[in-house]
């Protein structure tokens, strides 16, 4: 299984103003995600774990490390390096991410958030509006929503519709930052059955969860975090 994914001594700090303060985001972080592999992080909150997702997408510039992405487009390149165009396209192409929290344009529709995902992908139109349609209904989003800005959604509805343009482009790599924290079991089961689908389509993913039963099942590995370190490669 070739990698697609190798993070080598990261280091990501945040200077304190006023003052010399500086806060650990997360340091000298090791790991490395197969082809086609999901692995998990787990740890106590404030401990790093998104730090280390926005370091590979790039919400964060770290001080110091690797980040060597295996690119369709570009061949093998440091993400902690890459040009802001690169980068630019690989979040359009490539590298989906899923954040905690949600932020939604205010005046794009439900419908239109997925579709535009996927109009990315060259897909026509019909076929578009075809796919679009499906995965709203598979995460349960009351088709009475569809036309709807989400800004008024609930949490979770919110959650779902972000998962669903995420899930719509079949990204190469997928990062996700507790895409299941405000979810009730059944839609926890909807999220889960996607991320298998997607996963045996040859996407690789990095996910953080706290849920652990969550976890069982879908990670093929979780690793552990503790004061901005991994402390533990293989929790099973
Ligand atoms: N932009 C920032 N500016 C300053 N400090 C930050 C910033 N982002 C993160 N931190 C700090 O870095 C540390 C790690 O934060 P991070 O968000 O990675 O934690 P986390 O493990 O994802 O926690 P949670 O489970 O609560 O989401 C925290 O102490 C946080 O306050
Ligand atoms: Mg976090």
């Amino acid at each position: 299984m070739g990698e697609v994914l190798k993070v080598s001594g990261l280091n990501k700090h945040f200077a304190l103003f006023p003052g010399p303060k500086v806060l650990v985001g997360c340091q000298d972080v090791h790991l490395v995600l197969g082809r086609g592999e999901f692995v998990g992080i787990t740890g106590r909150s404030g401990s790093g774990k998104s730090t280390i997702l926005k370091c590979i997408y790039r919400t964060y510039l770290p001080q110091s490390g690797h980040i060597w992405y295996d690119s369709a487009r570009f061949g093998s390149l440091d993400l902690a390096k890459a040009s802001e165009r690169r980068i630019a396209h690989l979040r359009r192409q490539e590298i989906g991410y899923v954040s905690q929290f949600l932020s939604v344009l205010p005046r794009i529709t439900a419908r239109e958030i997925v579709e535009s995902a996927m109009l990315d992908d060259g897909l026509d139109l019909p076929q578009v509006r075809q796919a679009t349609e499906k995965l709203l209904a598979h995460f349960e989003l009351d088709c009475s929503l569809w036309d709807v800005f989400p800004q008024t959604f609930s949490g979770g509805e919110k959650l779902r519709l972000n998962i669903a343009r995420a899930m719509a482009k079949k990204p190469r790599l997928l990062l996700l930052d507790e895409p299941t924290a405000s979810l009730d079991h059944e839609s926890k089961a909807r999220v889960k059955e996607l991320l298998v689908k997607l996963k045996t389509e040859g996407t690789s993913l990095l996910g953080i969860f706290h849920d652990l039963e969550f976890m069982d099942g879908v990670c093929d590995r979780v690793l552990a975090m503790s004061a901005g370190r991994l402390t533990a490669q293989n929790l099973r």
